[in-house]
């Protein structure tokens, strides 16, 4: 009985560090997922909402970051003659919000849905596509995100992610 009260405690607190590992890989300068997309509240919400995908099973949601076909990013120009791969990320009145991804960090600009026009990303890579991150970081990366999303402590096998 004790040596399962252990077992059980010792599992609990191996993937918490591994959430906690996640987290700061997430929010990390140079892997910079939280340079575009928030969670917890913490982060900048450039890109999508993780919340959905984060309920997904491990390999899913891995394979969505490594992915390097977007789904939600678009070529804009603009009447003033710019173009730049962009996310439209919602609306401030009756104006588009979009991301300039072109721009290190992304550049927000509202912009009149006349004003412009739209057509497939053929420029634009997520950047974890281009610097693959190794199993073992996107295992606790993976876990952060599913822990973010829905609570859920299981632990993420990085061969579950590879
Ligand atoms: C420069 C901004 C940027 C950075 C940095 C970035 N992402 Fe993204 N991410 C995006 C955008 C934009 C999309 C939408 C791509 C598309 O069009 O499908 C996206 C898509 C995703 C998706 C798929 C979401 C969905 O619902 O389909 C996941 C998961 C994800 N990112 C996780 C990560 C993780 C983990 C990192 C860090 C290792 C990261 N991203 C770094 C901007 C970024």
């Amino acid at each position: 009985m004790i040596w399962t009260v252990l077992l059980l405690f010792a599992q609990a607190a191996s993937s918490q560090t591994q959430i906690e590992r996640g987290e700061a890989l997430f929010f990390n300068q140079e892997k910079g997922c939280g340079g575009c997309h928030a969670l917890k509240g913490k982060g900048t919400a450039v890109g999508p909402d993780l919340k959905a995908i984060g309920r997904l099973a491990p390999a899913a949601i891995a394979m969505a970051v490594h992915s390097s076909v977007t789904q939600y990013v678009e070529m804009v120009k603009t009447k003033e003659g710019d173009s730049f791969p962009g996310y439209t990320a919602g609306k401030e009145g009756d104006k588009l919000v979009i991301f300039d991804l072109s721009k290190n960090p992304p550049e927000k600009k509202v912009l009149a849905a006349a004003d412009v026009t739209k057509s497939g990303n053929d420029k634009w890579q997520h950047p974890p596509a281009k610097a693959k991150i190794d199993a073992k970081d996107l295992a606790d990366i993976v876990a952060y995100i599913r822990f973010a999303a829905s609570g859920s402590r299981t632990a993420v096998d990085p061969a579950d992610v590879q």
